[in-house]
């Protein structure tokens, strides 16, 4: 790993600080609700992993699996569903948690999919996003933090499947995605 990694962005503990402090507004917003938390795979397991743990309100945990076909640090909007939710969410809170925004364009597409199966709400929380990427506008609730539009990896991000198991967010040296640009294909979240 070593010189792929150009420098820490969030630190483990500002990471688990901020957590904490999206699940106590969580906590709050849905005391005495039915709450179903969805974790997208595979970027937001560690989010989900740690979030859930600091909620106190009862939750259920559900996943799904989507990927975007594109060039390997880019999204492109066209979303394909790997692995479906088990739950049938009609008339369900659901709150979908994810490992960051980038365009928007994959979160905006899941929205639109979880709406069309009538739940009583869908709303979103997200460890990172990245608003100068931004290309579609999108409602989101909770934001851990949000950062410059840099490539970033660790706490569930990966650069080629890599790097997720990092307890912090780090940045990728340019040299590493340079390399591989001709590269192309179906990206996995
Ligand atoms: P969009 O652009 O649709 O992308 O909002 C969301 C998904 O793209 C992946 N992504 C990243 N993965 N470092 C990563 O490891 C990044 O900087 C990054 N930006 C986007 C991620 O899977 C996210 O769910
Ligand atoms: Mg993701």
């Amino acid at each position: 790993m070593g010189r792929d990694l150009e420098r820490i962005l969030i630190g483990e503990e500002e990471l688990q600080a901020k957590i904490k402090e999206l699940a106590g507004k969580i906590d709050a917003d849905y005391a005495g609700k039915d709450l179903l938390i969805v974790g997208v795979l595979k970027g937001a397991v560690m989010v989900m992993a740690d979030l859930a743990r600091a909620l106190r309100i009862p939750v259920e945990m559900d996943w799904m699996a989507v990927s975007s076909y594109g060039a390997g640090t880019r999204s492109s909007g066209v979303v394909r569903v790997l692995k479906d939710l088990d739950t049938d969410i009609a008339g369900r809170h659901v709150l979908v948690v994810e490992d960051i925004i980038d365009s928007g364009l994959t979160l905006s597409w899941l929205v639109h999919n979880l709406k069309s199966r009538n739940p009583a709400s869908v709303e979103i929380c997200t460890a990172l996003r990245k608003p100068d990427a931004i290309k579609v506008p999108i409602d989101v609730k909770y934001v851990g933090f949000d950062i410059p539009n840099e490539f970033v990896i660790g706490y569930g991000l990966d650069y080629a499947e890599r790097y997720r198991n990092l307890p912090f967010i780090g940045t990728l040296a340019p040299h590493v995605y340079q390399k591989d640009a001709a590269k192309d294909g179906d990206r996995s979240e």
